[in-house]
C-alpha cells in the first residue's frame, strides 16, 4: 500500500436500512468514495436478531452492486442490550497483559450473560478514585449475535474483519467531525427504527452508553393503528407528512404522541446518567439516525429535554467529490452516522 492503510467498507445492518460507506484517506483527510443505502422489508431483523438471513444477504448484495463497492474487507457492528453489554468498572490495578489473562474472571461479576457465550474486550481508562484500583471499560458481545451478522456479511461476499459496536462507531464519527469541548457533556443519540443508542461524551471521552429497544417503528405503528393502514402506507405518511384522505393535523398529533413516548425513554437514560455521575449536566444532543428526520421530532425533543439539539452531520469533514448527488446526501446524512464511523475503522484497530 502506497497511500495509507488498506481500505475497508463500513456496513451498518439496521432493521430498516442497510448502509454502506467507503472512505479514502488522502494524506490525512478523508474523501468519500462510495455511499449507499437500501431499505429492508419489515420483520427481517427483529430485536437485533436476523430472522430471515437469506433476504438480508440479498439486500446486502444488491447494495454492494448498486453502490459499486469492490472492497471486500468490511467493518460491521452490533448493538442492543441483548447483544452487547458495555460496563465501566473499577478493578485492582494491573498491566494490560495481566488483564488480558484475567479478563474472564474480572468480567464474570459484571456481565449478565454466561461468560462462555460472549467475546470480551476491554480498555483501561486510567487510575480510579480509590487507591490501587483502575477504571476499565469492558465490552461483552454475544457470540451467537456476532455469528449471525458475520455470517450474512460473508454470504453477501464480504470479509468482515472488524465487528464494532454502534455506540463506538458513533463516537468515531463524532471525533472526525466535531471539536471537543473540554468542559461539556455531549449526548450522541441515534434513533433507528427499533433501537436508540446513546453515548454521552465528557470532554470528548465516552462516560456513559445505553441502548433502548424503541425507535421510529413507534411512529409507524401509531399511524397504522390510528388510521388502520398498512406498514408501507404508514411509513409513507410519516415521511411525506401528507397523503390523500388524511388530515395533516391528525397525522401530526399521532406522530407527536409517539415522539413523546420515545423522548420519555431518552429522558430515562439521561436521568440514569445524571444519577450515576453526580448530577452532571448534558449540554448538547447530537441527533443521528432516521428517527431524527421524523417531522416535528427535533423541536419536541429540544422542548421536553431542555437541551439544545443539533442534527448530526457525519459528512461535515469529509471531502465529497462532484460525482455525488449532494442534495441526496444532505437528505440521508444523519442515517449514515454509524456507517461513517465504521468506515473510519482500520484493520488492526483495537
Ligand atoms: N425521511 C426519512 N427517511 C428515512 N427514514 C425515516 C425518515 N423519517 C423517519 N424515518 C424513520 O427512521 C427509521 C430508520 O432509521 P435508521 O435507518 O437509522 O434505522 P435502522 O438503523 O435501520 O434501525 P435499527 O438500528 O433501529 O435497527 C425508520 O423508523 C424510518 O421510518
Ligand atoms: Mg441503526
Amino acid at each position: 500500500m502506497i497511500f495509507g492503510k488498506k481500505n475497508i467498507v463500513g456496513i451498518d445492518i439496521g432493521s430498516k436500512h442497510i448502509k454502506a460507506v467507503q472512505l479514502k484517506d488522502v494524506r490525512g483527510s478523508y474523501h468519500l468514495e462510495r455511499l449507499g443505502l437500501t431499505t429492508l422489508e419489515p420483520e427481517l431483523i427483529v430485536d437485533g436478531s436476523i430472522l430471515d438471513s437469506s433476504r438480508v444477504v440479498e439486500a446486502i448484495k444488491g447494495l454492494i452492486a448498486n453502490a459499486d463497492i469492490r472492497t471486500k474487507d468490511a467493518a460491521i457492528s452490533l448493538s442492543g442490550h441483548s447483544s452487547v453489554i458495555i460496563k465501566r468498572v473499577s478493578i485492582p490495578q494491573m498491566s494490560e497483559d495481566e488483564l488480558s489473562e484475567s479478563i474472564k474472571f474480572e468480567a464474570e461479576q459484571y456481565i449478565p450473560f454466561d461468560i462462555e457465550d460472549v467475546n470480551l474486550d476491554f480498555q483501561i481508562l486510567g487510575p480510579a478514585d480509590k487507591e490501587h484500583l483502575m477504571d476499565v471499560m469492558i465490552v461483552a458481545a454475544k457470540k451467537d449475535k456476532i455469528n449471525e451478522y458475520v455470517t450474512v456479511a460473508r454470504e453477501a461476499g464480504l470479509n468482515p474483519v472488524i465487528v464494532d459496536v454502534d455506540a463506538f462507531a458513533l463516537e468515531n464519527m463524532y471525533e472526525l467531525n466535531y471539536e471537543v469541548k473540554p468542559q461539556e457533556n455531549v449526548a450522541i443519540v441515534n434513533i433507528g427504527a427499533s433501537m436508540i443508542n446513546i453515548n454521552i461524551l465528557k470532554g470528548g471521552l465516552s462516560v456513559f452508553t445505553r441502548d433502548s429497544a424503541v425507535g421510529g417503528n413507534m411512529h409507524t405503528e401509531a399511524l397504522q393503528k390510528e388510521f388502520t393502514i398498512s406498514y408501507a402506507n404508514a411509513e409513507k405518511l410519516k415521511q411525506e407528512k401528507t397523503m390523500e384522505g388524511f388530515s395533516q393535523e391528525d397525522v401530526k398529533a399521532v406522530l407527536a404522541s409517539a415522539s413523546e413516548d420515545i423522548i420519555a425513554e431518552i429522558s430515562r437514560s439521561f436521568d440514569y446518567f445524571r444519577d450515576t455521575s453526580s448530577y452532571e449536566n448534558i449540554n448538547e444532543i447530537v441527533l443521528c439516525g432516521g428517527g431524527a428526520l421524523t417531522p416535528g421530532f427535533i423541536p419536541l425533543l429540544s422542548e421536553m429535554s431542555g437541551i439544545n439539539v443539533k442534527v448530526a452531520e457525519p459528512l461535515k469533514n469529509i471531502h465529497i467529490p462532484d460525482s455525488f448527488d449532494k442534495e441526496y446526501l444532505k437528505k440521508v446524512e444523519p442515517i449514515v452516522s454509524v456507517a461513517i464511523g465504521l468506515a473510519l475503522r482500520r484493520i488492526g484497530d483495537k
